[in-house]
C-alpha cells in the first residue's frame, strides 16, 4: 500500500479530518486539570495546530510537529500565542533535539499505517522525558482501509502498557460525527524519577 502523500492532501484541500477546532476531549481535559504542573508538550501530526493552541493557552510550552510543509506553514499563520511553535519533520524517524514533558496524540496514530505502530511506540519513547506523560485520543473504528486506521482498547493497552502506566481512560466528548468512536488514554512513563 502506498504511503499517504500528506503534503498533497493539504495542497489539494483533501483534509476531511480537519474540524477547524480543537479536540473536544482535550478542551474538557485541560479545563478539568488546571492544577497540573506546566511544562513542554509536543503534538505529532499537528495539522493546522488547533490542539497545540489549546495547550499554549493553558500555559504549556507547546510544539506542533508535522511532516507536511503546508500544515506547518498554515499552523504558524493561524497562531499568535508566543508559547506555541510549529516544526517540520518526520516524528517517526527524526532524532529529537530535546525531550518533552508531555506528548499529545490526536488523529496521528490513526494516520500511521498499522505496520508502523512499533515505530510509533519507539518514537513516543524517544521524544518523551523519563517519567513524562502521554495523553491520547484514539479512534475506535476498523483498522483496515485507512487512513484513518482504527484501533480498539485491547490493541492500545497491549501496545503501551509495558512501558507506560495507565492513569485513566474514558470516553470523551467528541465532534458530532465521532461521538462514541473515541477513547482517551492518559499514560505515564514507568521510568519516572521519584
Ligand atoms: C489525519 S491528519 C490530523 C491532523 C491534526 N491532528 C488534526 O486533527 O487536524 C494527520 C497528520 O499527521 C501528519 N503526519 C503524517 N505522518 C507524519 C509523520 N511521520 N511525522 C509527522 N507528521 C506526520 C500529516 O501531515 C497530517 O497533518
Amino acid at each position: 500500500m502506498a504511503d499517504t502523500d500528506w503534503e498533497n492532501c493539504y495542497r489539494t484541500g483533501d483534509t476531511q479530518w480537519d474540524k477547524g477546532k480543537p479536540s473536544p476531549g482535550l478542551v474538557d481535559w485541560l479545563a478539568a486539570h488546571p492544577d497540573l504542573p506546566r511544562g513542554s508538550v509536543i503534538n505529532p501530526g499537528c495539522g493546522f495546530g488547533y490542539d497545540i493552541r489549546e495547550w499554549a493557552k493553558a500555559g504549556f510550552d507547546a510544539v506542533g510537529y508535522d511532516i507536511a510543509p503546508s500544515a506547518v506553514d498554515g499552523a504558524t499563520a493561524k497562531t499568535s500565542e508566543p508559547n506555541a511553535t510549529f516544526k517540520l519533520g518526520d516524528f517517526l524517524e527524526d532524532e529529537p533535539t530535546e525531550q518533552y514533558d508531555w506528548i499529545f496524540e490526536h488523529t496521528f496514530y490513526c494516520a500511521v499505517n498499522p505496520s508502523r505502530r512499533p515505530d510509533y511506540l519507539n518514537a513516543i519513547k524517544r521524544w518523551l522525558k523519563p517519567g513524562g506523560q502521554f495523553l491520547a485520543v484514539h479512534y475506535f473504528i476498523s483498522d483496515e482501509d485507512g487512513p484513518p486506521f482504527g484501533t480498539d482498547h485491547d490493541e492500545v493497552h497491549a501496545r503501551f502498557s509495558d512501558d507506560f502506566e495507565l492513569l485513566e481512560d474514558w470516553v470523551p466528548r467528541s465532534y458530532p460525527n465521532r461521538t462514541d468512536l473515541e477513547r482517551m488514554f492518559w499514560w505515564c512513563r514507568k521510568d519516572r524519577v521519584l
